[in-house]
C-alpha cells in the first residue's frame, strides 16, 4: 500500500508571524505515531517558507512551496526558482494548480516545464489536475484530465516519477464546499493511474500517489480518504485550522 499523503495549501494566506503560529500548532498537535504511517507537508506562501522550515527542522513534517519558475535562474523579475525552494528548505513544490491555470493562464506545456525544472532541482513535485464544472457537463471530463497528465508527464524519465504525485483537484469542488463523490474520485485516479501505465510501466503507476482536493473538511475526508486509489489530500481552507488538519491527518492515518 502506497503511504498517504496530507498536504496543506496554505494560498495566499497568512503572513510571516502568523505562518509561524500556524506552524507551531500544527507541530504541536502531530504526535509521533501519526509521522509513522502518514506524509505531512505544508504548503506556506514563499516569504514564509524559511522560517517554517526553521520550525519544523527535524519534525518529520514536510514543506513544500505553492509555484515556481520553468527557468533555472536569471531576469524573470519578481519569480523564484527551484533552487531558490531547495535552499529555503523545501522537498515539494505544487505546479499547476488550478488557480494557476486560471488566473496566471498556465497552459499544460508551461506546467511540464516546471515539472521538469523542479525535478531535474530534486524536488518532488505535486501536480495539479481536474476539470471545470462545464467540462464535467460537456462531459469532455476524462479527456481534459488524460491530456492534462500526458502533457505534465512528458520527458520525465522513468526513475524520477518515484518524486511525483498528482493531485485531482475538479475545479468546481475548489473552496466551494462542493465536494466529488468518493466514486467519481475513484474513477478519476484510476484514469491518472492507467495513464502514468500507459505512458511509463505498472511499477511507476502502482508507485504514484494521487491526491484528492477541493473541499475536503474532517466532515467529509475519512469518506474520501477511504475511497478506492485515493492516497492522500491536497486540503486549502481546511489546512489553515490546526485541529481539522491533523484530525484528516489522523483519518489518513486510521486508514493506513
Ligand atoms: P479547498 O480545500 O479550500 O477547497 O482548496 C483545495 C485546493 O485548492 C488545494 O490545493
Amino acid at each position: 500500500m502506497r503511504r498517504k499523503l496530507i498536504a496543506g495549501n496554505w494560498k495566499m494566506n497568512l503572513g510571516l508571524n502568523e505562518s509561524g503560529v500556524l506552524t507551531r500548532k500544527i507541530l504541536g498537535k502531530v504526535n509521533p505515531g501519526l509521522l509513522k504511517k502518514t506524509d505531512i507537508l505544508i504548503c506556506p506562501p514563499f516569504v514564509s517558507l524559511a522560517l517554517v522550515s526553521g520550525i519544523i527542522k527535524d519534525s518529520g513534517i514536510k514543506l513544500g512551496a505553492q509555484n515556481l519558475h520553468y527557468e533555472k535562474d536569471g531576469a524573470y523579475t519578481g519569480e523564484i526558482s527551484a533552487s531558490m525552494l531547495k535552499s529555503a528548505g523545501c522537498e515539494y513544490v505544487i505546479v499547476g494548480h488550478s488557480e494557476r491555470r486560471k488566473y496566471f493562464h498556465e497552459t499544460n506545456n508551461l506546467v511540464n516545464k516546471k515539472v521538469l525544472q523542479a525535478l531535474s532541482n530534486d524536488l518532488k513535485v505535486i501536480v495539479c489536475v481536474g476539470e471545470t464544472l462545464q467540462e464535467r457537463e460537456d462531459d469532455i471530463f476524462e479527456s481534459i484530465i488524460t491530456e492534462q497528465t500526458e502533457v505534465a508527464l512528458k520527458d520525465i524519465p522513468s526513475e524520477k516519477m518515484i518524486d511525483i504525485v498528482i493531485a485531482y483537484e475538479p475545479v468546481w469542488a475548489i473552496g466551494t464546499g462542493l465536494n466529488a463523490a468518493p466514486e467519481q474520485v475513484s474513477h478519476i485516479h484510476a484514469l491518472i493511474g492507467n495513464t502514468a501505465e500507459d505512458i511509463f510501466d505498472k511499477n511507476a503507476a502502482d508507485n504514484l500517489r494521487i491526491l484528492y482536493g477541493g473541499s475536503v473538511n474532517k466532515d467529509n475526508a475519512k469518506e474520501i480518504l477511504s475511497a478506492c486509489g485515493v492516497d492522500g489530500a491536497l486540503i486549502g481552507g481546511a489546512s489553515l485550522k490546526p485541529d481539522d488538519f491533523i484530525f484528516i491527518a489522523e483519518q489518513a492515518s486510521d486508514i493506513n
